[in-house]
């Protein structure tokens, strides 16, 4: 976990994301169900409930934040499903002028076009992963070398951060899968880790974030860890600034 910011930091931090309007993430890794979705639509809950004006947009074929969305009794009005890549580059470029603040992506578990489009386009990609050896491998081996593709096609620098997820409760030691990720050039460790939690999936059951479930076990614990997320991720933002 990411040490608690103190008040001060914080300000100052979100002082500068301001400067540094519009934030875009992407939840990419070409590997299904590692947890994409389910973080875009939680990350995004996180980033309302701070105060931004958000975007999350459903570039997934699945539609399931649309889909989740579609089952709230009053939907969100800002997640749009994007099929095209004339659409998403029109969104991240022009984020700023509709007022966003926060994009949040969810690419789906596919390699395309239009996965690679909004891995380059972002400015900070999450590539969610659990801590077994097997699946980190997936990442260091496969994934990055799809980022390096995207390099080499686009001349651009192309990297992911490595998003623990769906981690046990009471797991502590990440030391061999930080070893394993230092390997690759284009992957680097996000700190906040997500743990396993029930809550997850039963709030989804009527698309609810878990900020919205405060009757099901385990919420006050979710929450910090997403808004631990969020502050990681304006940190690491506003530092590339
Ligand atoms: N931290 C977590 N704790 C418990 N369950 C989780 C957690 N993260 C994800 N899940 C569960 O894992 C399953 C797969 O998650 P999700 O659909 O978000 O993966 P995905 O990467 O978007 O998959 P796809 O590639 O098919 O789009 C879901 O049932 C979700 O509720
Ligand atoms: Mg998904």
């Amino acid at each position: 976990m990411v040490e608690p910011l103190d008040k001060k930091k914080l300000d100052l931090l979100l002082k500068k994301l301001a400067t540094n309007f519009p934030l875009v993430v992407n939840l990419s890794h070409q590997k299904g169900g590692v947890g994409k979705s389910t973080l875009a639509y939680n990350i995004a809950d996180s980033f309302r409930i701070l105060g931004y004006k958000v975007k999350l947009l459903d570039v997934d074929i699945q539609n399931t934040c649309g889909g989740l969305n579609g089952l709230r009794e009053t939907p969100f009005e800002d997640i749009e499903k994007v099929a095209d890549e004339a659409r998403l580059v029109e969104l991240i470029n022009d984020s700023s002028t509709d007022g966003s603040e926060i994009l949040i992506i969810d690419t789906g578990g596919f390699d395309s076009a239009l996965s690679r489009l909004a891995i380059m386009g972002s400015d900070i990609n999450l590539t969610p992963v659990s801590d077994k050896v097997t699946e980190v491998l997936a990442v260091v081996q496969k994934y990055s070398q799809t980022l390096g593709e995207i390099e080499m096609d686009t001349d651009t620098d192309v990297s992911s951060y490595v998003l623990l997820n769906r981690i046990h409760p009471f797991a502590k030691h990440f030391e061999h899968i930080e070893e394993m990720i230092e390997e690759s050039a284009q992957m680097d460790m996000f700190k906040s880790i997500v743990r396993d939690r029930s809550i997850y999936d039963k709030s989804f059951i009527d698309g609810r974030t878990i900020f919205e479930a405060p009757e099901l076990k385990g919420h006050e614990n979710a929450m910090d860890e997403m808004l631990s997320v969020c502050y990681e991720l304006i940190e690491i933002h506003v530092n590339k600034g």
